[in-house]
């Protein structure tokens, strides 16, 4: 991981230990990982770029699909050799791998310390309990945990858009999913922590926050003082929104049987909440819907996508798709390919279905869908999403969007990439502009994943 926050180099850094943070999965997690580095630096910590520097390597892991675990039983055996060209490295596993394996993973020979979701506040004790041999694990859950208090250390790059946690934990149960059990009990953190966190970006300059939740509709914060005292999602997003009209909010995720009314008419409300819904169908069949357990049907979900176009005619739907889930026959899979066009998302994120361990799915439902099938149909769904993303973005072509740049484009320094509130990637000339400006560019081109264009004056 990049970071600007190792600027010293070790030998002027005397007492000072070296700390490498390596992290797979979503975007909660990358925000776990500025958790614990905020928790390690008050313990003589600072991050460093490479695992050769390091004293402490930590690895915050992803259960999602067999093939993120995959990944870091291969990056152990990279770090079980650093271990032993340099002795007394200490490794760490963080994360919902963590909290799944266990003690299966504290066996490995490269690992001394496993740390669940729930237990980075011990993390300075269970390295220190090291030194008198063995290995430390803490995979409690908690039904409280939410780090409310912890000033995250930013490691993201472009210092202008950045992602607060405002819950934890998932109750939702979808029968494929495992986050429910590495993550633990939904939860919602204090809204005054999350506002205070908010105006601290912006004062350092950050232009954009993500408001960060498995199903954000269902934030619900009670005052343990007054119970009397609640916020709900449309309330807090209002509270971040009124911070500065300079700041612009965004969220993920939704979840289509609980995103309410009074979230879009909040966001027609505030111009800087960008109008862009992140709403995973998984399918389009009604049939593995339910037996997802994902509580809404084709019909309720093409009423929601009907409601967000009626309130916000200008606003971006984005998706996820799982295929070849137990028991998806053909018609299913069409379904799922049909549902596409019929919403015509701007974007989505797609993968074939993967068994996980004591999940609903894995205890009740054959995965009989063969490998070569679901491949097929995921080439399918990737196809169809080439075809609506363009045609999402064709329809852009000569109007103007706001865009706040977030760097250079990855083609040259002459142009700037930034995304517009529908969240498009829009690339345009530079001209005096830099990094955190908002420009106004009118599209004059565009492919599949960017709109290209030039900055017009209004
Ligand atoms: N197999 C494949 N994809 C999954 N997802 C969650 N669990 C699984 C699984 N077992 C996908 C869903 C979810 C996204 C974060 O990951 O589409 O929305
Ligand atoms: Fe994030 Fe889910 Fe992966 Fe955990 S399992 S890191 S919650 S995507």
């Amino acid at each position: 991981m990049t970071n600007k926050y190792c600027s010293v180099k070790p030998a002027l850094n005397a007492g000072l230990r070296q700390v490498f943070i390596e992290t797979y999965g979503c975007q909660m997690n990358v925000n776990d990982s500025e958790v614990v580095l905020s928790i390690l630096q008050p313990h003589g910590y600072s991050l460093c770029n490479s695992i050769k520097e390091a004293d402490l390597i930590l690895i915050n892991t992803c259960s999602i699909r067999d093939n993120a675990e995959q990944r870091i039983w291969g990056r152990l055996d990279i770090f079980r050799l650093e271990k032993k060209k340099r002795k007394g490295v200490v490794v760490g596993i963080l994360g919902c791998m963590a909290e799944r394996l266990k003690e299966d993973l504290l066996n490995h020979t490269a690992v001394d310390i496993v740390a669940g979701p729930d237990s980075y506040r011990e993390l300075p004790q269970l390295i220190a309990s090291l030194t008198g041999g063995g290995k430390q694990i803490n995979t409690i859950l908690s039904q409280e945990e939410t780090y409310a208090d912890i000033s995250p250390v930013r490691m993201d790059k472009n210092g202008v858009s950045s992602y607060i946690s405002i819950m934890r934990g998932c109750n939702n149960m979808c029968t494929y999913c495992v986050v429910p059990y590495v993550r633990g009990a939904e939860r919602s953190r204090d809204p005054k922590s999350i506002v205070k966190e908010a105006e601290e970006l912006f004062g350092n300059g950050y232009r954009e926050v993500t408001l960060l939740g498995q199903n954000v509709d269902s934030y619900n914060w009670v005052n343990p003082e007054n119970p009397t005292e609640k916020t709900d999602f449309a309330r807090l997003l209002e509270m971040v929104a009124l911070i500065d009209p300079k700041l612009r909010v965004r969220f993920s995720t939704s979840h289509p049987k609980d995103m309410g009314d009074s979230v879009l008419y909040t966001m027609a409300m505030y111009p800087n909440i960008c109008k862009h819904v992140h709403l995973p169908v998984q399918s389009g069949s009604d049939a593995v819907l339910a037996k997802m357990n994902r509580k809404y049907t084709r019909e309720s979900y093409l009423r929601r996508v009907a409601k967000i176009r009626e309130v916000l005619p200008d606003c971006s739907i984005s998706t996820d798709i799982i295929t070849g889930f137990c028991g998806e026959s053909e018609e299913d899979h069409l379904e799922t390919l049909s549902i596409m066009r019929e919403v015509g998302y701007y974007t989505a994120y797609m993968f074939q279905y993967s068994e996980r361990p004591n999940t609903k799915a894995a205890r009740h439902y054959p995965d009989d869908v063969p490998a070569e099938v679901k491949s097929r149909r995921l080439s399918e769904v990737i196809q169809v999403h080439g075809e609506i993303s363009l045609a999402s973005n064709q329809k852009d072509l000569g109007k103007v969007f706001e865009v706040l740049v977030e760097g250079y484009s990855k083609r040259s320094k002459a142009e700037l990439t930034g995304r517009s509130s529908q969240n498009k990637v829009v690339v345009f000339p530079a001209g005096n502009h830099k990094v955190g400006d908002y420009v106004n560019v009118k599209i004059e081109r565009c492919t599949p994943a960017t709109l290209i264009g030039t900055e017009i004056i209004k």
